[in-house]
Parts: structure tokens; sequence; C-alpha cells
């Protein structure tokens, strides 16, 4: 078999049609068996027998008979785990009412059926073709359209199996290829080639031989991704993204991260993040005011050096200053730092 049309698309994802030869696996060590992908309880992925793994940089991960994949976002070492998960106190659960039922969309000449359960947002199917997918959030199919060749191969190239057609005087069939599984940027992992994914049911006309896991932790639908990486901050380095640039127009701006309050202050163009609860009673102090070069605690008038962060008459106290960065438009936060933020209920 030899590859025909091998490509990665704009949002990073691989192709469908990408069918390369098999791999020789006895000539590097490693036996012929099946590959299989495990979901630890509250834990990582067990990978087994998949000799190709390749990075969010590109780089290909030297062949190993079994890999352990963080699925909790939180490791340190991504895309390996590194243990974190246990004191991030990780829940797989899965939270989506969606049990994995297709919906059914008859047009004359070819039907498509969507498992939501499965998609992973990769925006290609109605960035591609809006007027036959619908949009962002609201995928809407409309079978009818006229452009079969076209409707087809964006089905084909969907990398979550969460679309599906069939038609008269066409054979429907999953690609051969490799197994293999491509670690998307600051995104899932998408697999390919009919890695048997144990114990997991995907619902109506999943595909075996392609899916898309969930690598930052924070998928309703997990084991799958469910596009939530794109909102929560997910990214492959240290740095933690707690905001568009362009979403920051107030003073003060307050961000959540799970039991953790940060305040955006916003000075002309400086910004600075502080921890965001008062350090007298847990107020939050993006409810707060800025006078001169205070931040006040709207409950009890403590203030806070906006520079600083030091606690205006006891020098001792202060609010925690995060370093930031901005990148592509982005404000982004040290997420070591991120954790040495207490936790308050609020
Ligand atoms: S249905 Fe498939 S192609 Fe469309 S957004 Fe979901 S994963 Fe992407
Ligand atoms: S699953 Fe173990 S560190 Fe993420
Ligand atoms: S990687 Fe977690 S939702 Fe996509």
């Amino acid at each position: 078999m030899t590859g025909i049309g091998k490509g990665v698309n704009q949002k990073g994802y691989n192709k469908l049609f990408s069918l390369t030869p098999f791999a020789d696996f006895e000539s590097i060590g490693i036996r012929m068996e099946n590959t299989t992908i495990e979901c630890k309880p509250n834990g990582p992925l067990m990978v087994r027998n998949v000799k190709k793994i390749i990075d969010s940089d590109g780089q290909e991960l030297a062949p190993k008979q079994e890999r352990v994949l963080c699925r909790c976002g939180q490791t340190k070492y991504k895309p390996f785990c590194d243990g974190s998960h246990i004191a991030a106190r990780f829940d797989d659960g899965n939270r989506s009412e969606d049990k994995g039922k297709s919906d059914v969309y008859i047009g004359d000449e070819v039907t498509i059926y969507f498992n939501k359960r499965l998609c992973n947002d990769c925006e290609e199917c109605y960035t591609k073709f809006p007027s036959v997918f619908g949009s962002q959030g609201q995928i809407d199919i409309h079978p009818e359209v006229e452009d079969m060749e076209k409707i087809i191969g964006v089905i084909q190239n969907c990398p979550s199996g969460a679309l599906s057609y069939t038609a008269d005087d066409l054979a429907i069939i999953d690609p051969a290829r490799e197994p293999a599984i491509f670690i998307i940027k600051n995104g899932p992992y998408q697999v390919q080639g009919s890695i048997e994914l144990l114990d997991v049911e995907k619902g109506d006309r999943a595909s075996d031989e392609h899916y898309v896991l969930c690598r930052c932790g924070g998928s309703a639908n997990k084991p799958f991704c469910d596009g939530t990486h794109k909102n929560n901050g997910f990214r492959d380095d240290q740095w933690f993204k707690i905001a568009n640039m362009e979403d920051i127009t107030k003073e003060l701006t307050r961000v959540s991260i799970g039991k953790r309050e940060l305040v955006i202050v916003k000075r002309g163009d400086v910004l600075s993040v502080f921890s965001g609860a008062c350090l007298h009673g847990e107020a939050l102090l993006s409810e707060g005011f800025i006078e001169d070069d205070y931040l006040t605690c709207g409950k009890h008038l403590w203030q806070y050096n906006i520079n600083t962060g030091q606690l205006v008459g006891d020098p001792s106290m202060h609010l925690k200053k995060l370093k930031i960065k901005i990148e592509q438009k982005e404000l982004l936060i040290d997420r070591d730092e991120l954790n040495e933020v207490e936790e308050i209920e609020t």
C-alpha cells in the first residue's frame, strides 16, 4: 500500500487519506500483538503495541511496547503521566447526558449520521461546508445539498468518527491505516489504525478505525475529547491561558479556575494578575475597586498596592503576583504559580 494524499489540515488534525505501509514492528523488537488503549480509572491511558506516536511538536516518540499517557492535563512531562492525576484528584466520570445515539439526516442521495458523543469540535465540517453541516455548537445537517463528493470528503476526514454516511452505489469502508496516535498541539489524542479502545462504549455507527481522546482532563464526554480544551486554558507547555486579550476591557476582571480565584488588573495598557481573594475574608477582589495605585476590597476595604500586591499597613502580607505572558492575543500565566494560589470556597 502506498501513501496517497498524506497531510495535516489547518487545525493540525491528520487527514484520513494518509495511507502508509504497515510498519515492521518485529524489526525494532516489538512483538506484533493487538494494539490497544486502556483508560485506567481516574488515571492515564495505557497504550500498548502502538509503534507510532507523534508528539505535538511533530517528533515521533521512540517506539515502546507500552506507553503511559496523561489524560488529566496536569502532568509536567507531557504527554507522559507523572502521577499528578492523584494530587489533582482527577475524575474521569462522564458528565454528559449523551449516550452516543446518532442523529439521522436523510437526503435524496445520501444519509448522514452524527454521533455527538464522539465529536471533538475540530471545526472542519462546518467551516468547510456550512450549508451542509451548520455551525459551531449547532451542527445541523442538510444532506440534500448537491455536491455529494464534497460532502463525503468532509465526512471521511472527520477525525473522531462522529460523522458517517450511507449512500446508494457506494461502498463505505474505513481507511486501512497503520496504528498511530497523533498528539494535537494544545489538544487531544487523535487515534487511527483500528487501535482497540478497551471497555468503552462509543455508541451508534462509531468508527473502530479512528477516534479522538481527551488529553486536557476537561471533556464532559470522557474519554472522548469534546473540544473543551479550546476554552479551558490547556497547553502543551507550562503556560496556561486565562483570558483572550479582547475580553479584558475592565479595570478588574475575575478569573476562576476550579477553586482558585485570580484578578486581572488593567491600568491603561499595563496588565497584572494577582491571587483574587482578599487576605482578610476571602472576598473577591474582582468585586472591589481601584483608586490611584490601590486595589480596595469591596467588603471590608482592605487595600493592596496594584504594582506589588502588598497590603497597605502590613508589608508582611501581600497577594500573590503571577508572571504573565501575552501570546497570540491570549493572556497566559505560569501553571506552577497557579498551583501556588490557595483554593477557596466561593
Ligand atoms: S463532526 Fe467531525 S468534522 Fe465535524 S466538528 Fe465534529 S469532529 Fe470535527
Ligand atoms: S493522568 Fe497521570 S498525570 Fe495526568
Ligand atoms: S483534549 Fe480535553 S476536551 Fe479536548
